[in-house]
């Protein structure tokens, strides 16, 4: 799915940006461009890099309450 569509960067782009070591929203649009343009995606592009980072074991798991909250406030 299109995470930023200003640069038309997927989830997936984001997911392998994390795995080749990006760590939070600056290193993931120095590495994929996603929320480097209007900044409207920033939000559910962090929640992916959270889930990923959460997925490899490289970030604690947030409460599911948490993680909703986040998706309504990205969409
Ligand atoms: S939608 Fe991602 S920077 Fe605009």
């Amino acid at each position: 799915m299109i995470v930023c569509h200003c640069r038309g960067v997927t989830d997936r782009a984001i997911q392998e940006a994390v795995r080749g070591g990006a760590r939070g929203l600056a290193e993931v649009t120095a590495r994929c461009g996603a929320g480097g343009r209007c900044g409207g995606c920033r939000p559910l592009v962090e929640l992916v890099v959270r889930l990923e980072l959460e997925a490899s074991g490289r970030a604690e798991a947030a409460p599911a309450a948490a993680l909703a909250a986040r998706v309504a406030a990205a969409s």
